[in-house]
């Protein structure tokens, strides 16, 4: 009758470490990488957390960016907000309406324009389309709405007064 050490596989009996002493190796790793992980959970939070302190510490310039009269029914006008950098899109769907959006597509930052044959603002990079009403995605491939520039009316002035964020994940 063999004993019963010599039942074992041949790789146990050359790789000299104990049973006992393989769990506790087996116990800290788990460990290790659970605090690895929490830790990385808790930097990703606070991550957000400090995203959204700074976005809401965001102060936008209060600026007018057209005069209402000067765009027809269904036209648009092109125009920088809130930095010189922002490129928008201001667009005329009917008679007492107007919105504004940013030009830059939530895919990969090509320039939207406005299509009024399709009553749409569309992507020319991968033919993502966008709703005029709210900025929402019509057709992929992007996910985001487009940010909107919220506009006043002030006598015959168009005001620009905040640009509203799409919520994350939307
Ligand atoms: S960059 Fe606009 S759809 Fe890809």
């Amino acid at each position: 009758m063999k004993s019963e050490r010599s039942r074992e596989p041949l790789w146990r009996e050359e790789f000299s470490i104990f049973q006992a002493d393989e769990r506790y190796v087996s116990r800290r790793q788990l460990t290790k990488f659970l605090t690895l992980t929490s830790l990385a959970m808790f930097a990703g939070n606070f991550w957000i957390l400090v995203k959204s302190w700074i976005r809401a510490g965001v102060s936008y310039p209060v600026r007018t960016v057209a005069q209402a009269e000067e765009i027809p029914v269904g036209g648009v006008k092109l125009f920088e907000y809130p930095g010189p950098q922002d490129q928008c899109i201001l667009l005329r769907p009917s008679e007492n309406s107007y919105v504004a959006y940013s030009q830059k597509c939530t895919h990969l930052s090509c320039a939207v324009f406005y299509s009024a044959q399709n009553r749409r603002l569309e992507c020319p990079c991968h033919q993502g389309y966008f709703s005029i009403e709210d900025g929402s995605v019509l057709q992929g491939p992007p996910t985001r709405p487009l940010p909107k520039v919220i506009l006043e009316r002030r006598g015959a002035e168009l005001v620009a007064i905040r640009v509203q964020e799409s919520p994350e994940g939307r």
